[in-house]
């Protein structure tokens, strides 16, 4: 929940993107940037400064970023090209590998002249749209110039994407790198899903009303499912995902941090460090997976070629890049425990997975049976447990299922849905996350960004599957394109009430 105490964009800063001529930039920052100049959410006087290795010049990188902003052609495009130039947003370009010290050079030389060109204070944001064994070295770069102190009015401020880090101790490995040059204030680690709109709206529905909190809790809830569900495959970046796989794609990262705010207690604040100590609370307080649950509590599949909307698609294995024999999963489904007072003997049931029929990102809390039906069982039509969906994406929004008296002399009850729908209820433009997060950086805000030590809690509840997947444990299952994942996957949830995974 950005800016909630009102924090206004500082009038002049370089925005230097490490990674510059790369996919992030030109498919999310550039146009994240276009959005935000439209909407008069930039800094007055703005240098975008660019570096990467490719040569070329302010002007060939200017055009770019235009090119970009075009491409991307989702709204209104021309408009926010024409936003970026009604700015007077400056374009410089610095080439050179990221462990040249020159480079650094480059940098520093190009901020002062933005200082010079403002006449302002050297504000500086820098993003690491780069690949992740350089942010150590850029973190190093930016320090040695001393383009990392902060002054009276100034700040210096590191965005890092995910992920961060490759396994519990690498990841306290980079923090530590980061560290020796950034402040923990000054360290902005990106998750977009906590940017999406529909995931800042379960703190709004479960901390600005009074109904939904009493049922929030063990006592009501049987269990919960929380789904990432994606219909692309791993597309060109198979090389990368065959390092990555499901767990540290999406579950380390997304997946728990979805789970947090769905658990977490009530905040002091919507202040950044309230909400994230209370994330942090709830981490700590997942359960390890044991090596002997693992079967029971883990279920790792791969896709096989199939069938997505009447168009074949290949198999994992045949995709560029991915190993013939790979046993990379690219889809996982887990039940996790969390030992607190609101949740214990509440499962907490998460999957993800590449090519699935659709795309749909969604939480459902199953709520108990009722202690007594008082009805025959002839009068029951389709009655699922009572459930809330809090649809992430797509059709956003929120649904209660409860079972209603079907019309008719007789009494017999069938299930029925009370719907809310963003894109009916509100007129606004939602901004797209990546707009959303550039935007707080520049604010300052650390509201949706990831604080270090919920980082480390994330490896560490993950460390052990990583452990047990590289020995091969549990064994990847396989699944066609186009279908729910492997049923071995049904058998997690055949101890909880309505024991099957919705249907999204
Ligand atoms: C990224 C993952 O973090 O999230 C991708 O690396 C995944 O593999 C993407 O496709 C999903 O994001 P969204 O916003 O499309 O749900």
């Amino acid at each position: 929940m950005s800016a909630p105490g009102g924090e206004s964009v500082a009038l002049s800063a370089s925005f230097v993107v490490f990674g510059a001529t790369g996919d992030l930039a030109h498919r999310k920052l550039y146009p994240a940037l276009a959005s935000l100049a439209a909407e008069s959410q930039l800094p007055r006087r703005l240098t975008v400064i660019g570096v990467a290795r490719t040569v070329m010049t302010d002007e060939d990188f200017a055009t770019e970023v235009h090119n970009a902003v075009a491409k991307a052609g989702d709204g209104d495009a021309s408009g926010r090209q024409n936003a970026l130039e009604q700015r007077g947003v400056r374009f410089r370009y610095v080439n050179g590998s990221f462990d040249d010290d020159a480079t650094f050079r480059g940098i520093a030389d190009a901020v002062s002249d933005s200082e010079a060109d403002h006449g302002g204070p050297g504000n500086a944001l820098y993003y690491l749209a780069t690949i992740p064994q350089m942010f150590g070295a850029v973190a190093a770069g930016l320090g040695k110039v001393g383009l990392a102190e902060e002054g009276p009015g100034i700040f210096r401020r590191l965005v890092v994407e995910k992920p961060f880090g490759n396994d519990l101790e690498s990841a306290r490995a980079l923090d530590v790198a980061l560290h020796e040059h950034f402040r923990e204030h000054q360290v902005f680690r990106i998750d977009h899903y906590l940017a999406k709109e529909t995931v800042q709206n379960i703190l709004a529905l479960r901390f600005t009303n009074t109904i939904f909190e009493p049922l929030w809790n063990r006592r009501y809830v049987d269990h919960v499912q929380i789904t990432v569900a994606e219909q692309l495959g791993v597309e060109h970046r198979g090389t990368f995902y065959e390092r990555s796989g499901a767990l540290r794609d999406i579950v380390q990262n997304h997946l728990l941090q979805v789970l947090a705010i769905t658990a977490m207690e009530p905040p002091a604040s919507l202040g950044a460090n309230s909400i994230r100590d209370e994330k942090v609370k709830v981490l700590r307080s997942i359960r390890p997976i044991e090596r002997s649950d693992l079967r029971r509590r883990v279920v790792r599949g791969q896709y096989t070629g199939g069938r997505i909307e009447g168009v074949d698609v290949p198999g994992y294995r045949e995709e560029e890049g991915v190993a013939s024999d790979s046993a990379v999963e690219t889809y996982l489904a887990l039940e996790l425990d969390i030992d607190n007072w609101r949740w214990s003997g509440v499962p907490f049931y998460l999957r993800t997975g590449k090519r699935l029929p659709r795309r749909v990102t969604e939480i459902a809390l199953r709520y108990r049976p009722v202690p007594f039906l008082p009805l025959p069982p002839s009068a029951v039509e389709t009655v699922e447990p009572n459930t809330m969906v809090l649809r992430i994406q797509p059709d956003e929004g929120i649904t209660l299922e409860f079972a209603a008296k079907v019309p008719g002399a007789r009494f017999r009850v069938r299930e029925v849905d009370l719907d809310f729908r963003y894109g009916t209820a509100f007129e606004e433009r939602a901004p797209e996350a990546y707009e959303r997060v550039l935007g707080d950086a520049f604010l300052g805000d650390a509201t949706l960004f990831i604080r270090g030590d919920e980082v480390e809690e994330a490896w560490r509840v993950v460390q052990p599957l990583i452990d047990s997947f590289e020995a091969g444990e549990p064994p990847v299952a396989f699944y066609p394109a186009g279908t729910w994942g492997p049923p071995e996957a049904d058998a997690l949830l055949a101890e909880s009430y309505g024991d099957t995974w919705r249907a999204p």
